[in-house]
C-alpha cells in the first residue's frame, strides 16, 4: 500500500506547487476538493465530478453519521464503495458542523452533545468518537475533532477555544492510533489573534500531523482580515507537510490564498451557487436567472470545455433555470466545478514556470473586465 507522502515540488514567492500520495491516488496541489456532505456532489454523477479534474472530495462527519449513519456505511463497504468514488476522500470531524448546524448543544471537555437537525435525536460527539466515525466511513484523510468558536468572539473565548480544540487534538490522534496509508490532519484555531494562531501551531506540530489544516477563518470576518491571518498563519506551520484551508471559498480568496503557501482548500460554493442560477468564470460571477440571457445564443464562456459551455446557450441556462428544470443545476455545478479544477491547473501551471505573480495579475485582469 502506497503510504500517505507529501512531495513539495516547486515554488513561486509564496505559492507552493506538490503532491499528495495515497493509497487511493496522487492528489495534485493546490487542490480543490468538492464537497460531497451527504454521499454525494449534490447534481453530479462521480464520474462527472472526476472528469471536471478533481483528485480528491469532502464528506462530513457530522451529516454521514446521522444519516444514513457511519455502521451502516460500514456495513455497506465504506464510502467509496458506498458512493462510488474511488479517488481519496478528505472527512471533517464534525464539531465545526454541529456548532453552525445542529439543534440545541452542550459543549463540555469531553466532547459535544446535540440535537440531529434531520429529527431532534440526540447525539454526542467526543474525539474517539469522530475518530471511530471517520474509520468507518475509510476516509483516507481524517480530520481532529476541533471547536470553532461563534463570530463575535471575545480573545478569551478564542483562547480557551483554541486550547480546548489542542486538547481535543491530542486526544484525535491517540484515537486514531497506527493506521498505515491514512492519514491524520491537525486543525489550527486561534482567530485573527497571531499569537494564538502561533500557539496552536506549536501545540499541533508537538503532537505531530500528517498535514494541518487553517480552521475558524471564512466565517465573517471578510477577505481583508482573512488574507491578514493567511499572511502569518501558514508560516508556523512545518514547510514538509500539507496546509488545507478550510471553508475557503470564492475564487479570488483561492488565488490569494495560494499566493500565501495554502495546498488544499475545499468550499460548498461552486457546488452551491451551481443549483441557485450562480456560475462563476473567468470573468467573475454570472447570474443566469438575469433577464438578459434570455435570447442570448452564445456560451456562458466561449473558452471553457465543460458540456455546458458547449452544448447549450445562456438562453438555455436561463430557460432551464426559470422552469425549475432539474438539469439547470446539473449543468451550472458542472460548468463551476470545471472552472475551480481550471483554474488550480492554471495556478499549478504558473508555479512550475515560477510565474504565480504574472498568472495572478492576468486572473484579476480578466475578472475587472466583466461579463461579456
Ligand atoms: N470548516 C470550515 N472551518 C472549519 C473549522 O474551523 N474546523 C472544522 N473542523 N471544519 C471547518
Ligand atoms: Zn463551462
Amino acid at each position: 500500500m502506497t503510504p500517505f507522502s507529501f512531495t513539495l515540488e516547486a515554488r513561486s514567492g509564496g505559492a507552493r506547487l506538490g503532491r499528495i500520495d495515497t493509497a487511493r491516488g496522487a492528489i495534485r496541489t493546490p487542490a480543490f476538493m468538492p464537497v460531497g456532505t451527504a454521499a454525494t456532489v449534490k447534481a453530479m454523477l462521480p464520474e462527472s465530478v472526476a472528469a471536471t479534474g478533481a483528485d480528491i472530495l469532502l464528506g462530513n462527519t457530522y451529516h454521514l453519521m446521522l444519516r444514513p449513519t457511519a455502521e451502516r456505511i460500514d456495513r455497506l463497504g465504506g464510502l467509496h464503495r458506498f458512493m462510488n468514488w474511488s479517488k481519496p476522500i478528505l472527512t471533517d470531524s464534525g464539531g465545526f458542523q454541529v456548532m453552525s448546524l445542529a439543534g440545541l448543544r452542550k459543549l463540555t471537555e469531553k466532547g459535544v452533545t446535540f440535537k440531529s437537525h434531520i429529527d431532534g435525536s440526540k447525539h454526542e460527539l467526543t474525539p474517539e468518537r469522530s475518530m471511530e466515525i471517520q474509520r468507518l466511513l475509510g476516509s483516507d484523510i481524517v480530520m481532529a475533532f476541533d471547536e470553532c468558536p461563534a463570530l463575535p468572539a471575545s480573545r478569551d473565548r478564542i483562547a480557551e477555544s483554541m486550547q480546548l480544540s489542542m486538547r481535543w487534538a491530542a486526544r484525535s490522534r491517540d484515537a486514531f492510533g497506527d493506521r498505515p496509508g491514512h492519514a491524520l490532519f491537525g486543525i489550527m484555531q486561534g482567530g485573527l489573534e497571531k499569537d494564538l494562531r502561533e500557539e496552536s501551531a506549536r501545540a499541533l506540530t508537538e503532537i505531530g500531523f500528517e498535514g494541518y489544516a487553517i480552521g475558524g477563518l471564512a466565517v465573517g470576518e471578510g477577505q481583508e482580515a482573512m488574507f491578514d491571518c493567511l499572511d502569518y498563519a501558514p508560516g508556523f506551520l512545518p514547510e514538509d507537510r500539507p496546509r488545507y484551508l478550510m471553508g475557503v471559498g470564492k475564487p479570488d480568496d483561492i488565488v490569494g490564498a495560494v499566493k500565501r503557501g495554502v495546498d488544499m482548500m475545499d468550499c460548498v460554493l461552486p457546488s452551491r451557487s451551481g443549483r441557485t442560477g450562480q456560475a462563476w468564470t473567468r470573468r467573475g460571477q454570472v447570474n443566469i436567472k438575469n433577464a438578459r440571457h434570455m435570447d442570448d445564443s452564445r456560451p456562458l464562456d466561449e473558452a471553457c470545455s465543460c458540456p455546458a459551455c458547449r452544448h447549450y446557450s445562456r438562453a438555455y441556462l436561463h430557460h432551464v433555470y426559470r422552469a425549475g428544470e432539474m438539469i439547470s443545476g446539473m449543468l451550472l455545478t458542472w460548468h463551476n466545478l470545471h472552472y475551480y479544477q481550471e483554474l488550480m491547473q492554471a495556478m499549478r501551471d504558473a508555479i512550475a514556470a515560477d510565474a504565480f505573480d504574472a498568472f495572478e495579475s492576468a486572473f484579476h485582469a480578466q475578472r475587472a473586465e466583466g461579463d461579456i
